[in-house]
């Protein structure tokens, strides 16, 4: 038997054997096609639905499958499944860049995505976190116009650093995260060097009852490693898709990434006295309130087969929370809680649960039905309550995502400030304390290189005034390398840079 003889007959979607992989059916040789040649129409029909709808931020990334052991006993905080000592769950992870499209750089600045969907007994837990401990906005109503200033503007379709600054410096609280972003960690080497934060507070809840609130920490047993600047730019050229392709090649070589998760935990009522609002995603925990404790080891040790089926359609959502774990009162959270399903059913259908990377392991007894694209079988009855043995919710078996007393008037205004919220502080202690001075003078060349690119006037004294906010040393180091390298390089530049932003606005 030869080779030829083994492989499979092409057939069509519904199984039948086609006559061609080459030829498309037509009167004569030199004659017209014939409608009946309803294969070549598959082939046309498939081929232009094949793409679907972009995620809007966090377009680009990759991921794989591995599990997640836990290593030591955190019962005492969370009676959650995925938590219990000894367990071994199956575990989605997908990382991303946020602003870029479907084909952009793998190392462009950014954050990145650090999604992670558990496959617990209870249900799938959902942790979609980012490389960064904290995020550039505390109130949901800014997220979406933050993602517009770093995408792309109307008119000619284009990234604008001086529409990026823009916002940065109008919105005071995200200079803990640029900070973060301009310094090394902004450019992570690969997937597999990067740590990964839930950045959120969340809660867990013990088989007493009691509540804690929690931060998820995964750290890289690779170690940290990054890019600089140049090495990015020079990589995004000669292999866009870098990130990608390491993590898939390691794999397939059987080396396989691993990260520890550690945890801070916060009893239940030092959130109402502690120094800084808990639940402000502009702000870390530091470690000498909070210290880390280990939980577990996450490993990714086997590639997708289909990378649609198995990664674009992928659909990770926070408000995925099982027992023993909930939310916590950051309005962030809680938004995203809504946000992420939304999106879901407008990019992969109302049943995108069906699909069989979003499915749970664990028995579903919902009583949703019908609708685009189902799958599943609805049974009777399917309506509750009912008297004819169909599923009954039981109290006892879920936490509802989390409890805590709220009360109060309805208003529009940010969180009460504690005694240490100011939205400058830790960024400093980040540039004082954390970065030695080397890392200070990258993440001067990392400001200056960005703000040269296109900021116009008004917004560039509004940056040098954020950076002299974060330090004094390097708001005046960032000023005068912005103007040491503007009178160097192009004096007409930043004339130019004015010009085209008042024509915008002339036109607004
Ligand atoms: P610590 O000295 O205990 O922690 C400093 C943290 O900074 C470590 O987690 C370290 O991560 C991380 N780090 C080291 N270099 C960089 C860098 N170039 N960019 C970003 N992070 C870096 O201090 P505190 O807990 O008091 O925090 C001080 C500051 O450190 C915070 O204001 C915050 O900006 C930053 N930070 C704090 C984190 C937290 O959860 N407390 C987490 C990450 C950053 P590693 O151990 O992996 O080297
Ligand atoms: C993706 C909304 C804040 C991490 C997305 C998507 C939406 C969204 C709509 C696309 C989902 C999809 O189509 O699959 C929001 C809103 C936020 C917010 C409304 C704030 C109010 C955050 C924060 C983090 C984060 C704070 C990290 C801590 C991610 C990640 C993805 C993502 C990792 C990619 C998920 C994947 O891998 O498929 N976000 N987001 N987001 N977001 Fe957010």
């Amino acid at each position: 038997m030869t080779d030829e003889d083994q492989r499979p007959a092409t057939t069509t979607d519904g199984g039948v054997p086609v006559a061609s992989d080459e030829r498309s059916l037509s009167v004569g040789p030199d004659g017209p096609l014939l409608l009946q040649d309803h294969y070549l129409i598959e082939q046309m029909a498939n081929f232009n639905r094949e793409r679907i709808p972009e995620r809007q931020p966090h377009a680009k990334g990759g991921g794989a499958f591995g599990t997640f052991e836990v290593t030591q006993d955190v019962s005492a905080f969370t009676r959650a499944a995925v938590f219990a000592p000894g367990t071994t769950t199956e575990v989605l992870a997908r990382f991303s860049t946020v602003a870029g499209e479907r084909g952009s750089p793998d190392t462009w600045r950014d954050p990145r995505g650090f999604s992670l969907k558990f496959f617990t007994s209870e249900g799938n837990w959902d942790m979609v976190g980012n490389n960064t401990p904290v995020f550039f906005v505390r109130d949901p109503m800014k997220f979406q116009h933050f993602i517009r200033s770093q995408k792309r503007r109307a008119a000619n379709n284009l990234r604008d650093h001086d529409m990026q600054w823009d916002f940065w410096t109008l919105t005071p609280e995200s200079a803990h995260q640029v900070t973060w972003l301009m310094g090394d960690r902004g450019i992570p080497r690969t997937w597999r060097h990067m740590n990964g934060y839930s950045s959120h507070t969340y809660s867990w809840i013990n088989a007493a009852g009691e509540h804690f609130w929690v931060k998820y920490h995964f750290k890289t047993d690779q170690g940290i490693e990054t890019f600089n600047q140049d090495e990015a730019d020079q990589m995004a050229s000669a292999d866009t898709d870098y990130h990608q392709r390491d993590l898939f090649e390691h794999l397939e070589a059987g080396e396989f990434p691993s990260w520890t998760l550690h945890v801070q935990i916060m009893p239940f009522d030092d959130a109402k006295t502690y120094r800084i609002n808990p639940f402000d995603l502009t702000k870390v925990w530091p470690h000498a309130d909070y210290p880390l404790q280990e939980v577990g080891k996450l490993t990714l040790n086997r590639n997708v087969e289909d990378y649609h089926a198995q990664i674009e359609q992928a659909a990770f959502e926070p408000n995925n929370i099982v027992p023993g774990t909930g939310l916590s009162p950051d309005k962030m959270l809680l938004a995203r809680g809504f946000s992420y399903a939304d999106a879901h059913r407008a990019r992969l259908g109302v049943n995108y649960k069906q699909i069989p990377v979003n499915a749970p392991k664990s028995p579903v007894h919902a009583y949703s039905k019908d609708g685009a694209m189902r799958i599943a079988h609805a049974t009777d009855p399917v309506y509750a309550p009912n008297s004819y043995g169909g599923p009954a919710a039981d109290p006892q078996r879920t936490d509802d995502g989390g409890r805590w007393a709220a009360d109060g008037e309805m208003v529009r205004t940010a969180y009460t400030l504690r005694e240490d919220d100011d939205d400058w502080s830790q960024a400093g202690t980040l540039v004082r304390e954390v970065m030695d001075e080397a890392a200070r003078g990258r993440l001067v060349d990392n400001i200056v290189g960005h703000l040269l690119n296109g900021v116009s006037e008004p917004v560039l004294q509004r940056a040098f005034e954020y950076w002299r906010n974060v330090d004094a040393d390097l708001g005046s180091a960032v000023e005068s390398g912005v103007r040491a390298k503007a009178d160097e390089t192009d004096p007409k530049a930043g004339e130019q840079a004015n010009k085209a932003r008042s024509s915008m606005q002339d036109k607004a």
